[in-house]
Parts: C-alpha cells; structure tokens; sequence
C-alpha cells in the first residue's frame, strides 16, 4: 500500500509535531492507500489457443496465499479473451487490448465494448504507444475509447508515455501532462475510480533499457500532480500510477519500492511464466 510523496510529507507535517519518530516510516492509512497492480500485455502473442491457455494457466498458478496483496491483470488478444478466463479461473483478470469507441456498424475488424462486456471483459487498455505510433491512433479516439469503456461500466488503464527524443529534450512530464488530460478529458472524479495510469516511455518498451527507479518515480510524481490540477488531491492520492517498459524480475523490487510507482505493466516478460511469476511476487 502506498502514499504519494506529497500526502506523505503532509500528513508527516501535520503530526510531527506530536510525533516524530514518524518521519521517514512508510506508514499508510485507508484513506489513500493503493493497492498495487501487476499487468501483462501479451501484445501479438501468443500464435495459439493451446499456447495462450497454457501460458495463463501456468501464470495464474504462481498466485499463492504468500503473493502481495494486489490486482493482478493480463490484457490477452481479443480471441483468447474467453480461454483465458477459463484458464485462470477468477485468480486474476483478463482485458482486452483496446477497444473501438464505436458500439456497432461498419468498422469492420472492430470489437466494440459492449461485445467485450458480454462475454465478461472488464478491463482494456487505451493508448498503448504502440497504437499511437503503428495504428496512428490519436490522443481524441484515445479519449473516444477510455470515455466508452467507462460508459460501458468497464474500467481502462490509460497508457502515456515520451519519445526517446522527447525524453532527451526533457519533455517526459509535459508530454505525459498533455496525454493525460487529452485521455481523461471528460471523465469525472467518481468515474476515477475505473481508471488506472501506466507510464510506459516508449524508449524503455521492448528495448531492455529499463528507467531508472528515480526517472520513473520523479515522472510518476509529476502525473500525480497532474491528476490533483485536474481533479483533487484526494483523486490523485487513489489514483494508481504503473510503469511498464522493459521491466523484469530484475528491475521491479526496486521499481515497486518508489512511492509513487503502484504497479508494472510488463510486456515481453509476461510471456515467460517464471519471469512473469516473480513479477507478481515482487518484493518491496
Ligand atoms: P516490454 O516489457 O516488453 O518492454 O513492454 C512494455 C509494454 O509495452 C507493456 O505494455
């Protein structure tokens, strides 16, 4: 469970007074605290059926009474969606990809989320990098399509993140800045509690060059203060943050001991049920 940097020094602020020996604790209270959240996204994998369901049995397996306390997700292609939740058996969740913000007509190779939602798919990812940049998907569909899974009654986890060039020019907090309030543009306060954030600079996605433990959690920081301009203190402070780019059963510990880092969006190594199964088990 986790407080943000800022609650955390004021809440500190507030009793030190009274209390010194406070400072420095990690200690939470249920106001705000978040439960972490650990995610794969297979992506275009695996190539079958069996695969797939022998991959989602394998991980659901590593799920123990001695995990952490925290959401576990795997965001599978639409046709293993049904399979995959026959194959973890209520143990995690299973989402899809993305979702067309249409509800019917002619978009053809389109999933609506009411299509999603009848079978049972709860959650779906928006604004991957890898729709922005290979399927040109622009920050108002993203809009479009966190807007219907929310209006479907699904939650979303909303995806930013910067270039290599944009991080290079130390843009990375204004970029995710814009992408944040261009996807959240419309959704309410009440309706955050469906939505989930994950930091994903593109420069870390698949490339093995995982950010530092202190870049993410300066940039997690900084869409915190995002959320708390665009909504409030109390939202930003529930709001939770995941990275994902490049993370491994190396890198999470470390990553998952920041306070403002709440979980990991893992792409490649949610393929490897060991590598994925420590992820879960992370310990910070
Ligand atoms: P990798 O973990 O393979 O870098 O992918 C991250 C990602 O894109 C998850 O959505």
């Amino acid at each position: 469970m986790k407080l943000s940097a800022v609650t955390l020094l004021s809440i500190l602020g507030s009793v030190s007074a009274f209390a010194p020996s406070l400072i420095g604790s990690r200690a939470s209270t249920h106001l705000d605290a978040r439960k972490p959240f650990i995610s794969g996204n297979w992506k275009l994998n695996p190539q079958t059926r069996e695969e797939a369901v022998s991959l989602a049995t394998d991980i659901a397996g590593k799920i123990t009474d001695s995990s952490p306390d925290a959401d576990v997700a795997l965001f599978v292609p639409y046709v293993f969606l049904e399979s995959a939740m026959g194959a973890v058996d209520s143990k995690l969740m299973v989402g899809a990809e993305g979702v067309c913000p249409e509800v019917k007509g002619a978009f053809t190779g389109a999933v609506s989320t009411s299509m999603l939602d009848s079978v049972g798919v709860q959650w779906a990812l928006a604004g991957h990098s890898e729709r922005r940049m290979i399927f040109g998907e622009t920050d108002d569909l993203i809009n479009a399509q966190c807007l219907k899974i929310i209006g479907q009654g699904m939650s979303v986890m909303l995806c930013i993140g910067e270039s290599e060039s944009e991080y290079e020019q130390n843009l990375a907090g204004n970029v995710c800045a814009i992408q944040l309030r261009k996807g959240l543009n419309g959704i309410s306060k009440e309706q955050m509690d469906r939505v989930v954030i994950a930091y994903e600079p593109v420069w870390a996605i698949g490339t093995g060059k995982v950010a530092t433990p202190e870049t993410a959690q300066s940039v997690h920081a900084s869409c915190r203060a995002i959320l708390a301009e665009m909504y409030d203190q109390e939202t930003a402070d529930a709001t939770r943050i995941l990275y994902g780019g490049s993370v491994t059963p190396e890198s999470v510990d470390e990553l998952m001991g920041q306070p403002d880092i709440d979980g990991a969006l893992v792409g490649g190594a949610s393929l490897d049920c060991e590598k994925f199964g420590r992820i879960i088990n992370f310990q910070a």
